[in-house]
């Protein structure tokens, strides 16, 4: 059969048609909302490089968190920046980090509310750097050694789920192995296992204050015209024992979330990262396009190419959003 039998804009004729066959569904249960903390009280400082976000003190991410929660988004992913950088970045696992203390403080308000806590260095290192620098070079299996404390800590201070996002060789190992010899078995990995050196981060490097000092990224992160290889940074995080896997960035990286989705059968999240947010916000804010319905795209791509979890700053726009639309 062929034209006029087929005619696929039958299917198209109007609303409710288009959602009786439509595909792809996005729902406020696939968002994370990412929130960055600093010490200090009673702070909610705007980000310069990322509209609509602020830094929040360990007091005020109460709020925020509240608000996310009630909006029925079931995660947050957290950001700390120290109040000193070090070498080795200690700042990162001390007991009262900004992170530890938000983390205290939410989990004790919003016990429903899963917190995840990114696991780096690159904000409290003063080379910038993800990992320990050691004769000009990372030193990966001491970074992992760190690594595995900083996610300790915020074990310890209540987190849900750790989530590293060095991309040093065997760090999902290192964590699992420190969370079950601390007795927490029940903590979860959800390893940014591939993440690429791309310049879609800019704007939060800005906001963390994490930009390398020297060099770039490139040695650990991954070169962005490789797609196999992710399959097999992926493949080796699930064998240490990732429970989620991660895809970032994700709109130019959509390819690597569907063959992912195709290959494994774990829960895969994508990071619709600053650089992507901001790029919308830019072009709507010129009166280039129309935000919402960008966003929206946006998403319904990232999930349509087969992501579970999508981590946004657009989550709490596209959780309102949902609300009002069926
Ligand atoms: C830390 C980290 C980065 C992001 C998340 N965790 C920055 C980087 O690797 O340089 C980027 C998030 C974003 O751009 O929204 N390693």
């Amino acid at each position: 059969m062929a034209f006029p039998e087929i005619r696929l804009r039958r299917l198209r004729k109007n609303d409710s048609m288009r959602r009786l066959v439509r595909e792809t569904t996005l729902s406020v249960n696939d968002l994370v909302f990412p929130l960055f903390v600093r010490s200090g009280e009673n702070v909610k400082e705007p980000i310069e490089s990322m509209a609509g976000c602020f830094r929040f003190s360990p007091d005020t991410v109460v709020d925020e968190a509240s608000e996310v929660a009630a909006l029925g988004i079931p995660a947050i992913l957290l950001f700390g920046m120290p109040a000193k950088k070090d070498n080795i970045g200690s700042e990162a696992w001390a007991e009262d980090g900004a992170v530890q203390q938000a983390l205290r403080a939410i989990t004790k308000a919003l016990p429903e509310l899963l917190v995840i806590t990114d696991v780096c260095l690159c904000a409290y290192t003063s080379s910038g750097h993800c990992g320990v620098v050691k004769d000009g070079r990372i030193d990966n299996d001491y970074t992992c050694e760190l690594l595995a404390k900083v996610a300790l800590s915020h074990a310890q201070a209540g987190a849900d789920i750790a989530a590293p996002s060095d991309m040093m060789d065997g760090r999902v190992k290192y964590i699992r192995e420190v969370l079950e010899e601390n007795g927490f078995k029940d903590v979860a990995i959800m390893s940014y296992s591939a993440k690429y050196a791309s310049a879609f981060y800019g704007p939060f490097r800005d906001a963390v204050d994490s930009a390398p000092a020297f060099g770039d990224r490139k040695s650990y992160q991954m070169d962005p015209p490789n797609a196999r290889q992710a399959l097999a940074e992926i493949a080796a995080d699930i064998a240490e024992g990732a429970d989620i896997v991660m895809v970032k960035p994700a709109l130019s990286y959509l390819d690597i979330i569907c063959r992912a989705r195709q290959r494994f059968d774990c829960s895969i999240a994508a990071y619709n990262v600053s650089g992507e947010y901001m790029m919308l916000n830019s072009a709507a804010q010129a009166g280039l396009l129309d935000r919402e319905s960008a966003m929206l795209e946006m998403l319904y791509s990232i999930k349509r190419a087969g992501a579970d979890i999508i981590i946004t700053y657009f989550a709490k726009e596209a959780a309102k959003q949902m609300q009002k639309s069926k």
